[in-house]
């Protein structure tokens, strides 16, 4: 007997099969029990007939508890009524093996508390949805990689301890490594940018460490970030390369995983119309902007919310509001160097504005991707790490690179579980990762 994968249960109808896996949900009445099988990779109906199995069979069937592991062999029919991943389909059982009978499966059809399904996480991974945001990010992640490898990238690791920051020094968790001082990488990006001197256009994409201290809807400690980084790239470059890479990302996601995206009742409207071009504005012309909209609002209250002047950095608000007034992600570009990272290079004739570019998600989902040209002159990079006061001994590796065929070069970071949390329009970034690290949690 053939064991097949729910997921391709469409080639066997007409014939007998096995499926392995664990029960989702049990329905009946008399002498019919539905059983709703899931084997990873969807969830097939399967009818237990009590005169086909006999009353001693069927009576220990009607005893199963959710989560209990089984093997069913049976009949495969079309019948469109039929409840399932993808559904439509319906095995008439002719035998069973119990693996085991799970009793009490913590997470029932009730409602739960979210503290009390992520201390759960290892179990809730199971449910439907978390099921389809998983495989959601897996799909995004391929695109990510498919798109980067067709496109002239050469993936290149860069490592985790870390002796230096690259971000500010408020983020960083701190390693013993041997009685030295160490971190864990809140980038690959330094390294990157010795990678692309060897090989041209790179990219890294891995685990990315974060020590923030911040409680909110989008920052984790652990998170994915995939980072190119392009040779002889300015920022309009870059920003050219953004937009086909997202969109490459969103159409891939929005083609292969619309069973997952509908079953999240995700509006994929919003997402379908993201094509190149994206909007392009500056941090100024984006203060103005947020100027004219507190203008018009009348609460008090909402008024303070938007409330920014020239040199701060945007919050959570600022850029929602922002991107409400396009369509698609807007980039905004030229922020004040005050707000960034010391290694962005800094605008002909203004250095209080640096060449760095952020992409701001529709719907309120903010900052998808961070990103800059960077320095390229040796002495200005070395007058910017002595202005944050940073030790300039870590960074004598990272000054070569302009000293040896320095060249004007760009990159930007996106962030893996940012993405996913838009595409699968969810109010907070903890369902986007299987095993969540926050300020408060690390636990399972
Ligand atoms: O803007 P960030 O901090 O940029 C960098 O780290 C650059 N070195 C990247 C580069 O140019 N190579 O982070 C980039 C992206 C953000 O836009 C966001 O999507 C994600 O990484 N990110 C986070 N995601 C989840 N939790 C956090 N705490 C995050 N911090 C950044
Ligand atoms: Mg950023």
């Amino acid at each position: 007997m053939a064991i097949i994968a729910v997921d391709k249960i469409a080639e066997f109808v007409g014939q007998t099969v096995t499926i392995r896996g664990w029960l989702y949900l049990k329905t009946g009445k008399g002498k019919l029990q539905f059983l709703r099988l899931r084997d990873g990779t969807g969830i097939v109906q399967c009818v237990a007939f009590r005169p086909d199995l006999g009353d001693e069979l069927f009576a220990e069937i009607k005893r199963l508890g959710q989560e209990s592991s089984l093997s069913i062999t049976g009949l495969v029919k079309a019948d469109e009524r039929a409840p399932g991943i993808p559904g439509g389909f319906e095995i008439g059982i002719q035998q069973i093996e119990i693996f085991q009978n799970a009793v009490d499966y913590p997470i029932g059809p009730k409602e739960h508390g979210v503290e009390f399904l992520m201390d759960h996480r290892h179990l809730w991974l199971r449910s439907s949805l978390q099921w389809a945001i998983m495989r959601i990010r897996t799909t995004v992640k391929r695109a990510i990689v498919d798109f980067l490898d067709n496109n002239g990238f050469l993936n290149i690791d860069t490592p985790i301890i870390t002796p230096s920051a690259a971000e500010g020094t408020s983020t960083l968790f701190e390693v013993d490594y041997f009685n030295e001082q160490a971190y864990l990488a809140q980038t690959g990006q330094l390294y990157n940018e010795a990678n692309i001197m060897a090989f041209g256009k790179v990219y890294c994409f891995g685990p990315t460490f974060r020590a923030e201290k911040s409680k909110t809807r989008r920052h984790l400690t652990e998170f994915w970030m995939v980072e190119p980084e392009m040779a002889f790239f300015d920022m309009n470059d870059m920003m050219d390369l953004e937009e086909e890479f997202v969109t490459y990302i969103i159409q891939t996601t929005l083609k292969e995983r619309h069973v997952e995206l509908a079953m999240l009742e995700r509006d994929t409207s919003a997402l379908e119309n993201i094509r190149p071009p994206f909007p392009r504005i500056s941090y100024d012309e984006a203060i103005e902007r947020l100027n004219a909209l507190r203008d018009e609002l009348v609460d008090p209250d909402e008024k303070a919310l938007l409330e920014i002047k020239w040199g701060e950095d945007f919050g959570s608000p600022h850029e929602t509001a922002l991107a409400e007034q396009f369509d698609r992600p807007v980039f905004v570009y030229g922020y004040p160097t005050a707000v960034k990272a010391f290694y962005m290079e800094p605008w002909p004739d203004r250095p209080e504005v640096s060449k760095s570019v952020d992409l701001l998600a529709p719907e309120g989902y903010g900052e998808i991707i961070g990103g800059s040209e960077r320095m390229s002159d040796p002495d200005v990079l070395i007058e910017a790490i002595n202005r944050h006061e940073l030790p300039i001994e870590n960074y004598q590796w990272y000054i070569d690179l302009r000293r040896y065929g320095t060249v004007p070069h760009s990159g930007f970071g996106l962030g893996l579980e940012r993405a996913v949390r838009w595409i699968c329009g969810l109010p907070h970034i903890r369902e986007t990762s299987p095993y969540p690290r926050t300020i408060n949690r690390m636990w399972p």
